[in-house]
């Protein structure tokens, strides 16, 4: 039976694998990590209800707090943690609006407080000699776009940090596995003003499916649905002189 860490619980996909999870039976306990406590007591008491052997603790943190971040971090590794998914994530729907402060909150979410707790998860884990930890990037981060380049550069910044921590997982030899997850467009909370507009987008379930499926496996990179590898594949490999003339 597993412990498994959630961070950026109230996120829409995370939720998802949450279910997911749960229905394998294999879960015995989420450690859930949100900034709005009451946001998730709600999600968390509802999941408690669907599924009453699940054992869920509840941490409500601001993601500027990298010290608390490292001392909640110490507190859950008291315990073996089996696997970890980070969620927490912000998209602004107009960059070019927004203030110096906006700029700092995103970059807080986005940058620091992931990769301050990926080195801290991954620490543990190592010590522990066992755990699978997802990381959730974007297919945004693999080519820099006129609609969303400085989101898009904070997830490539995710995606280099996480290979980087691959790498170092191979040279030492750890038994802790790094998933990079690139979700492409999917419905959930961030995305809700696209699916006003009538956009087609993945559904949030089948997102999660191939999430916990790839993390099992210990996969390095999970696109989600698995059709952005090809499409991801094809715009970065756009000749520049094409790609300019394309709004996508
Ligand atoms: N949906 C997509 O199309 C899509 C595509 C590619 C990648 N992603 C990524 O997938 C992850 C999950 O997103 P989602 O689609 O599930 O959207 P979501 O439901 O809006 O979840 C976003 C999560 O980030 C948290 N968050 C946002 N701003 C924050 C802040 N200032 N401080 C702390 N936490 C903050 C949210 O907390 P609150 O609930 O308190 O707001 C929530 O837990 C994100 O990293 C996102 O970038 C999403």
């Amino acid at each position: 039976m597993q412990t498994i860490l959630i961070v950026g619980a109230t996120s829409s996909i995370a939720q998802a694998c949450m279910h997911e999870w749960a229905q394998t039976g294999q879960v015995q306990r989420f450690i859930c990590i949100a900034r709005n406590p009451e946001k998730l007591a709600l999600f968390t008491q509802d999941f408690s209800i669907r599924y009453p052997k699940i054992c869920i603790d509840n941490h409500s943190i601001a993601f500027d707090n990298l010290a608390l971040l490292r001392l909640t971090m110490e507190q859950c590794f008291a315990q073996k943690i089996d696997q970890a998914l980070l969620a927490q994530g912000m998209m602004f729907q107009d960059e070019r609006a927004i203030n110096l402060d906006e700029l700092t909150t995103m970059i807080n979410v986005n940058m620091t407080s992931t990769a301050t707790l990926l080195s801290e998860i991954y620490k543990y884990m190592h010590l522990q000699g066992t755990g699978k930890i997802g990381v959730i990037g974007s297919v945004a981060g693999d080519r820099g776009r006129n609609a969303n380049y400085l989101y898009g550069a904070s997830k490539a910044f995710i995606a280099t940090y996480a290979e980087g921590l691959q790498h170092r997982a191979a040279l030492e030899r750890s038994a802790v596995t790094v998933s990079l997850i690139k979700p492409g467009p999917t419905q959930s909370e961030m995305t809700k003003h696209l699916i006003a507009q009538g956009k087609k987008l993945a559904k949030v379930e089948d997102v999660a499916q191939q999430i916990v499926n790839g993390m099992q496996r210990g996969k390095s990179t999970i696109y989600a649905p698995k059709i952005w590898r090809i499409i991801m594949l094809i715009i970065r490999h756009l000749p520049f002189f094409i790609f300019k003339k394309i709004n996508i």
